[in-house]
């Protein structure tokens, strides 16, 4: 069927939602999943591991050439391992977030996992999320949407997600996870607006199923089949 050989690509600044929700149309469609998020995680945090100075490019390349890092491509199942240790749980950790924006900053690190990614998008039948999944690593994916969310309704998730509530120290304690990492990230790639042919899909009142069932509708639309 059309979906043999599908991309679907999911972009999206922190807090729209976009790992759960690509997570579930994913095991909706029955396809594969790719978080390009923990693959820049789990270099940020093996470069924390061995020591290395975050400013130290030619270091940091050359380790993100070397790892080993190996995702679940089930999207019911979290699992993320770079040279064989398990980093599932720790790249989710503050000290991971503080840090990511500088190693996805480096342009020789995401060359290489573009290309690792762009491997895994040729194979097909996968949803794959992130930064810049839409514009440079599936740019002719028949399937790509941008979730977008107001600061307001990022913040309120990002803040529930990590600390179960959303009062004013929690969504104090989150501004910076969220609103500076995305002006950082911001500077190498362009998730704030949808690019030409890229869906945009405003997630800020929406519940979870609603914005599942928005980004399924968008997907029979463009793969009829599906
Ligand atoms: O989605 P996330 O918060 O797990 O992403 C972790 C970091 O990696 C985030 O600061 C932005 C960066 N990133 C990126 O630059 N390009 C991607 N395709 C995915 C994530």
């Amino acid at each position: 069927s059309s979906l043999d050989r599908i991309v679907i690509a999911i972009d999206g600044p922190s807090g729209s939602g976009k790992s759960t929700v690509s997570r579930r149309v994913a095991a909706r469609l029955g396809l594969g999943y790719l978080d390009t998020g923990a693959t820049y995680r789990a270099v940020a945090w093996a470069a924390l591991d061995r020591g290395l100075d975050l400013e130290d490019g030619a270091a940091l390349t050359a380790l993100a050439t070397s790892a080993v890092i190996e995702q679940s491509p089930d999207p019911t199942q979290d699992s993320v391992r770079i040279d064989g240790a398990d980093v599932t749980q720790a790249i989710r950790e503050q000290r991971i977030s503080a840090v990511v924006s500088k190693v996805a900053g480096n342009l020789d690190v995401r060359k290489e996992l573009v290309r690792r990614q762009q491997e895994v998008a040729a194979r097909g039948r996968v949803v794959i999320e992130g930064r810049d999944i839409t514009t440079v690593v599936a740019p002719d994916a028949p399937v790509r949407i941008l979730l977008t969310a107001d600061e307001r309704a990022r913040l309120e998730r990002r803040a529930r997600e990590l600390h179960g509530t959303t009062d004013d120290a929690a969504i104090a304690a989150t501004h910076d996870s969220i609103v500076r990492r995305d002006a950082d990230d911001s500077k190498v790639a362009s998730f704030l607006t949808a690019a030409e042919g890229v869906v945009e899909v405003d997630t800020s009142a929406l519940g979870l199923d609603e914005v599942v069932a928005e980004v399924l509708r968008v997907v029979a639309e463009r793969v009829p089949a599906a």
